[in-house]
């Protein structure tokens, strides 16, 4: 197999005596497109800020790429080539959806990455078309719905052609049609050499984009498996059940 793109060692964090991530050990190859799951609260998101520096872990490491990133401050993870992106989107008052997407990260508040010039111009005119936003490009980005807002931040991470990309649940609010879409161009991402880490509900979403799945539950990794395979694997079915019971379902 190949060198793992991303590899977690026994990573750790607590808030106070709530253990959220209690040793996670996991390997991903590059290019692979890996679904992050689990029950509301299971530490997904806790798991995505302690991967891009968002949050320091209390324990083991983290590795992109072969590089060892544990504890550094998000700029430099972005750097070392991962983008994410949040499951609450927030973006800038003042600016208009294509000024997002030409000045890149907006989350450090500078216009540092700014793209100039023609070329650039025609990539965030690509980008815009690409995620259906090109009608709205003129609009303040803060003013966009919660389901365009996903999308823009989408195109955002996709803009530097990240060797990591980390997304939060990204189809949240975005309408069905374009969740088809959405997959289309995470794939592209994934053949263009992207790896993906994609935190999702929506399982048709998830089996028709995934080769993996992670599974959380209570900070731990309980289950590593083909997306067909979820329903059969006794611990995510019982992990399921055992937070939001699906009234007449039975699993067992
Ligand atoms: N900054 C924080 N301070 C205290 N508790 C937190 C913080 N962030 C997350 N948690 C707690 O950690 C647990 C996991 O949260 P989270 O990672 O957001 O879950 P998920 O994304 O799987 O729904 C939850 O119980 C949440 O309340
Ligand atoms: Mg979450």
């Amino acid at each position: 197999m190949a060198d793992p793109l991303l590899q977690l060692d026994g990573l750790s964090k607590a808030f106070g005596a709530h253990q959220v991530l209690d040793g996670i050990a996991a390997s991903i190859a590059p290019g692979e497109i890996v679904g992050l799951l689990g029950p509301n609260g299971s530490g997904k998101s806790t798991l995505l800020n302690a991967i891009s520096g968002f949050l320091a872990p209390d324990g083991g490491a983290v590795t992109i790429a072969g590089r060892d990133i544990t504890g550094l401050p998000a700029h430099e993870v972005t750097r070392a080539g991962l983008a994410r992106t949040f499951q609450l989107p927030s973006m800038p008052t003042r600016m208009t959806t294509r000024e997002v997407l030409a000045a890149g990260d907006v989350s450090a508040g500078s216009a540092r990455n700014m793209l100039r010039g023609a070329a650039q111009d025609q990539r965030i005119d690509q980008l815009l078309e690409m995620f259906r936003l090109s009608h709205v490009a003129k609009l303040p980005a803060s003013a966009l719905s919660g389901g365009q807002k996903k999308l823009l931040s989408v195109a955002l991470a996709l803009r530097g052609a990240p060797k990591l990309l980390c997304l939060d649940e990204p189809t949240a609010g975005v309408h069905p049609e374009l969740r088809s879409e959405m997959i289309t161009i995470l794939r592209r991402a994934a053949r263009d050499g992207t790896t993906l880490l994609v935190i999702e509900h929506d399982m048709l979403f998830i089996r028709q984009l995934c080769s993996r799945c992670i599974v959380l539950d209570r900070g731990q990794l309980i289950a590593d498996c083909a997306p067909e395979e979820l329903e059969k694997n006794a611990a995510v079915v019982e992990a399921y059940l055992g937070k939001s019971v699906e009234k007449g379902k039975t699993a067992r």
